[in-house]
Parts: structure tokens; sequence; C-alpha cells
């Protein structure tokens, strides 16, 4: 359904359930870099309006998810923890060479953004249908759905911006680059490492 190359192993899941909390942290940073991407999208590329009007909504949306999230935190009696690198993001980001054409770095960063939604739209379904506590199954369900919605939309200005073949071709070999990420990390308490 996202064209992942290469599935989580379902161990991951294991992982997770025994250090919850430090997911939780790693997950509100994401939701927080997801509404940092947004707003840097907007700052790099103002002339594309209709981008711009679907990065306002987005940064709003994922710093609601990042409320949720913190929300949660503090329920569990915890205060939100440091940020801490995520070398699955670090390693992804070298695959295409940087430069190029403007549009050219735009269709890069959308893939990007377009992966990296699609990878955790994969790890979130896993635990929504995995994960023994219901409840927080259930909150893995509805942010599932989510960043379903926003894997498809990068890939849409992906191609509406870029030449369609181009970005078909960029996007494949982007996909069997990050399995071979995925084959090296993928086992961490964290929600893409
Ligand atoms: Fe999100
Ligand atoms: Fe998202």
């Amino acid at each position: 359904m996202l064209g992942l190359k290469l599935p989580t192993d379902p161990r991951w899941v294991n992982i997770v359930e025994k250090n919850i909390d430090e997911i939780l942290t790693d997950h509100a940073y994401c939701e927080q870099k997801a509404a940092s991407t947004a707003i840097s999208l907007i700052v790099s590329f103002p002339e594309y309006t209709e981008l711009v009007e679907e990065m306002i909504a987005l940064s709003r949306e994922e710093m609601g998810h990042f409320k949720m999230v913190h929300d949660l935190i503090k329920k569990r009696g915890n205060s939100l923890g440091r940020d801490r690198k995520d070398d699955y993001v670090i390693e992804l980001i070298k695959f295409f060479p940087k430069g190029g054409s403007r549009t050219t770095q735009l269709v890069h960063r959308l893939l990007y953004a377009a992966l990296i939604e699609a990878r955790s739209c994969e790890r979130f379904r896993l635990l929504s249908e995995e994960l023994e506590d219901k409840k927080l199954a259930d909150f893995y369900h509805k942010l599932m759905i989510s960043e379903a919605g926003h894997y498809t939309m990068f890939l849409k200005f992906a191609r509406k911006y870029g030449e369609v073949d181009e970005v078909n071709k960029k996007w494949n070999s982007l996909l069997e680059y990050e399995a071979q990420i995925m084959k090296d990390l993928g086992n961490k308490e964290s929600i893409h490492g």
C-alpha cells in the first residue's frame, strides 16, 4: 500500500512494548520535526502558493499530534525527554546529491518527506495492530490514518512540480535505498530506528 520495499520486522513491537516512555518521547519529536519540515518548506519555496497553503495546515496538524503525544506523556506521569538524533533520517537525506535546480531541490525534499510519512504510517499501523495496550493501539490507529494522507500529499506535490516519469524513477530508487537503511537499523527503541 505504501510502496515500501522492506516491511518492519514485527519483533520491533516487542522492543517498543518494553520501552514505551522512550518511544513516546521519540515520537513527540517526530511530530515536531514534521511540523518544522512543513514550515521550512514554506520559507524555502514561498512562491508555490498551493504548497504553502497545505503546509500551513500540515504544520498545525503535526503540532496537534505533538500535543496528543505530549498529553499522553504527562498522563503517564512523565515529562518530555530530550531530543536524540534520528539516525534513520540522517542516513536517508544522504541519498540525493546536493544542489541542482530549485525544482529539483523541491522534488527531493518532497520525496524525503513522503518517505518519512510512509514509514511512520507503516510503523503506526503495526503498533495499532500488535500493541497489547488497546488504548495505545487505538491512539496509533488514528495517527496512522493521518500519516497515510500526508504521504500521498507529498507524493502528489512531487509529481505536480517535477516531471512525472523522472519523479517516479527517483521515488523508486529512494525506496530501494530506504530498504537498505532499514536492514541496518529497524530494531531500536525509536519510531524509525
Ligand atoms: Fe503526524
Ligand atoms: Fe505526518
